[in-house]
């Protein structure tokens, strides 16, 4: 089975990329320091960026990070699930210190999609997984956006259809004394969030994630954000609106969750049609729109 194959060149130090509810992840054996630094290799990611180790479980979490109540309170109300919680790491902790890059920090995941949770059962140990593009380019939300990205570099695609939510996981610091910064805007809305921490802090200079530089996320072409239409010679992605020629629309009814998984895909295809210019849409800033509008303007900004 493929899982066991799997989770076969994980234990020899190899790269599998997998699906989970969120877009495609580079997994490697979060033990492992050589195998570790091969995913900064493959995905040409600077060694200063730590990356998610993911969990099977809140109970495997705490091998890991000292969880003040507030981050077990978070993991109980969204794990498994799109959720990535920064804790205090633990002494003890197998996940190698170059995956956390220095920090005093952990970044963890427990994620939902059954075949991330049935690699991490077969694997039995931590994998640390960024996500599986090249990096500062688009997340890949499909197994063969993966290939086209990374090609040999990754050992085996694990075949999981599209991501069902196609944006990356909402990432939440929290500190010893309880208090929860939002570091990464995602796939879980503020409100579900603040519904169990109260109001999120926002995140400073001092405490950020380093990978949330500012360009990021970015196709080859150049973005126009806010777009009410398209100038000529510019291809379109439309919002609440059907697909003009030659362009896509991330949800014709103006669904946001549909907006979030066609992201992604929608920017690689517009990208594939040469247009050395894509115009977007506005995109409201409620809910979801939140982290769609923080991607799109890292996409867009300076590179
Ligand atoms: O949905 C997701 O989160 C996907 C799937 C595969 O789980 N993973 C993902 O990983 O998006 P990546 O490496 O592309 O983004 C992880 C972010 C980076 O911005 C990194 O700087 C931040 O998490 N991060 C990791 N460890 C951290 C830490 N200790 N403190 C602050 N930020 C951290
Ligand atoms: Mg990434």
């Amino acid at each position: 089975m493929s899982i066991e194959k799997a989770a076969e060149i994980l234990r020899a130090g190899g790269l599998v990329a997998f699906p989970t509810e969120t877009v495609y992840g580079l997994g490697a054996d979060a033990s492992n320091p050589r195998a570790v630094a091969a995913i900064y290799e493959a995905k040409g990611r600077p060694s200063f960026n730590p990356l998610i180790a993911h969990v099977p479980s809140l109970k495997e979490a705490e091998r890991h990070a000292k969880l003040p109540a507030r981050a077990r309170a978070l993991a109980e109300a969204f794990w498994p699930g799109p959720l990535t919680l920064v804790a205090e790491r633990l002494p003890e902790s197998s996940v190698a210190e170059l995956a956390c890059a220095g920090l005093a920090t952990i970044a963890l995941r427990a994620p939902a999609h059954p075949v991330a949770q049935a690699l991490l059962h077969a694997f039995g140990g931590p994998i640390v997984a960024p996500s599986a593009n090249r990096s500062g380019h688009v997340s890949a939300t499909r197994a063969v956006h993966v290939r086209e990205d990374l090609g040999d570099r990754v050992a085996l695609v694990l075949e999981g259809g599209q991501s069902e939510i196609g944006l990356e996981s909402t990432i939440i610091a929290v500190s010893a004394d309880g208090r929860a910064t939002l570091l990464r805007p995602g796939a879980i809305e503020r409100a579900e969030i603040e519904a169990v921490t109260g109001p999120l802090a926002a995140a400073s200079a001092k405490i950020s994630a380093p990978g949330m530089m500012e360009s990021h996320y970015a196709p080859r072409a150049r973005l126009r954000l806010d777009a009410a239409a398209p100038e000529p010679g510019e291809a379109y992605l439309a919002f609440g609106a059907p697909a003009p020629e030659g362009g896509l629309t991330l949800s014709e009814s103006g669904d946001l969750g549909e907006a979030a998984a066609n992201l992604y895909a929608h920017l690689r295809a517009l990208d594939a049609s040469g247009a050395a210019v894509i115009a977007v849409a506005p995109i409201p800033a409620r809910g979801l729109g939140e982290a769609i509008r923080d991607r799109l303007a890292r996409a867009a900004a300076p590179r």
